[in-house]
């Protein structure tokens, strides 16, 4: 099929690469010259795993093409999938739909008659339905619009596309479902899970997934916290209730707080929605404010950990990016922590593996060291704020050798206390008995 993608974000571009892979014709539309140009030359304006091999491959196979001409790639194109940014809107927390509509609107006057128009971007329930007015008011008719949210995760964006645990198409014609059917036609092959839905319930499902993840997050963070008080073990309760299978194992690792763009931003939004129509969500509410005051008591946590005081004393933290396998840093435990940690007058000495040049643009007055071990030198306190595989097996006697104090706070509980009291360091782990060992 031939397909359009506006938008060359991480939904849009992965999208899009995963079709053309499929063995669609897909032709990527965004605004901003430099990521076509970029793209075009094999420059990706993302760090995702396997996307730079997928585009290219696709691309010299001649299924997979970027310009900035909308009208173009929306001639000729059988479904329009609308996958740009929808951000929080400043000071309210509705999600920002302002390039959506315009999206629609330019669409709207190329836009032929049978074209089935597609929803990606993760939008407020009653989107498809404005969208629907928009293209009725430039004069279009006999054009569907369709919900069909994205699940896939930073990091490992391309094998979630690939291996969905489900696909949801919410449509309210016969022929919608048909073109998204022909659409994912290789993802049935491997028996993924269609669920057709009306277009709003597709649209909330979106909020509704991320809200619940993010509960999860908050669920077993604040049991970590009990855990603390107790002296439980976090990670044994976890596994402990996750073998049940209607509570299931994933999304319980407790850490630092979730970040990224999407929970943070799915739950403002959803909150939102349910405030437009009066019906309480105190459990999204609820869960928003925990990780908002998890994040920020994070550099407090450190404090604690080096006796209540940080100023002067050096501080190695290993990890910036908001999780592992991304250079993204948007809402990142890390910005809190960094913070909180200067305004108490620590000295930051940071390393990332690929997040350095989004860090650089974000902290002012912080070292950023070219490894783990040269950030962790001299160090008074080494931080790990995000579960890299590299930081999983760091050797931490040389590592001990190498600081000038010995404490290690661990925000992803990447190491065995045992292990490394036996390297020589002071442990502080999340959740994992009492905070302070006596
Ligand atoms: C999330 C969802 O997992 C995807 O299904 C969804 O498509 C995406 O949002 C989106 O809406 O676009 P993503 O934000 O890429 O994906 O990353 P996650 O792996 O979900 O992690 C989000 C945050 O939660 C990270 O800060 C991570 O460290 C934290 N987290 C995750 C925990 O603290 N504990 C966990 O057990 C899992």
């Amino acid at each position: 099929m031939r397909i359009a993608m506006i938008g060359t974000g991480y939904v849009g571009l992965v999208s899009g690469a995963c079709f053309a892979d499929f063995g669609h014709q897909v032709t990527c539309v965004d605004k901003d010259t430099g990521k076509i140009d970029g793209l075009n030359g094999g420059v990706m304006p993302i760090w995702e795993p396997g996307l730079e091999a997928l585009v290219k491959a696709n691309a010299t196979r001649g299924r997979l093409t970027f310009t900035t001409d909308l009208p173009a790639a929306v001639e000729g194109a059988e479904a329009v999938f609308i996958a740009v940014g929808t951000p929080t809107r400043r000071g309210d927390g509705h999600a920002d739909l302002t390039f959506v509509f315009e999206a629609v609107r330019e669409l709207a006057k190329v836009i032929a008659p049978g074209t089935v128009v597609v929803t990606k971007s993760t939008v407020p329930v009653g989107t498809g339905d404005e969208i629907e007015n928009i293209l009725r008011q430039e004069g279009v008719t006999e054009v569907s619009v369709a919900s069909n949210p994205e699940f896939l995760r930073e990091g490992a964006a391309i094998a979630d596309f690939k291996h969905p645990d489900r696909i949801i198409v919410g449509a309210e014609e016969e022929h919608a479902r048909e073109a998204l059917r022909e659409i994912y036609r290789p993802l049935f092959l491997n028996r993924a899970p269609i669920l057709f839905t009306a277009r709003r319930t597709a649209e909330l499902i979106k909020y509704a997934a991320n809200a619940f993840l993010a509960v999860k997050i908050s669920f077993i963070n604040e049991i970590a916290d009990l855990c603390e008080a107790v002296d439980a073990d976090v990670q044994d309760v976890a596994r402990g209730i996750g073998l049940d299978n209607r509570i299931g194992p994933k999304f319980l690792h407790a850490g630092p707080g979730y970040g990224g763009s999407c929970f943070p931003k799915d739950t403002l939004a959803l909150l939102q929605t349910a405030e437009g129509v009066g019906v309480a969500q105190r459990i999204v509410k609820t869960t928003v404010e925990v990780n908002d005051d998890r994040k920020i008591a994070m550099a407090e946590r450190v404090a604690r950990a080096l006796g209540g005081e940080v100023k002067g004393k050096r501080i190695g933290v290993l990890g910036l990016a908001f999780k592992p396998n991304t250079d993204d840093m948007r809402e990142a435990p890390s910005i809190p922590l960094i913070k909180g940690l200067i305004e108490r007058g620590a000295e930051i000495s940071a390393f990332d593996p690929v997040a350095r040049l989004q860090a650089e643009a974000m902290f002012d007055g912080i070292e950023f060291a070219d490894s783990a071990e040269a950030a962790a030198a001299n160090a008074d306190a080494v931080v790990i704020v995000t579960e890299w595989d590299e930081f999983r097996a760091l050797d931490l006697g040389t590592l001990a050798r190498s600081m000038r104090g010995k404490t290690l706070v661990d925000l992803r509980n990447v190491y065995d206390r045992g292990d490394a009291e036996r390297a020589g360091l002071d442990y502080f782990g999340v959740g994992r008995g009492r905070l302070n060992p006596s």
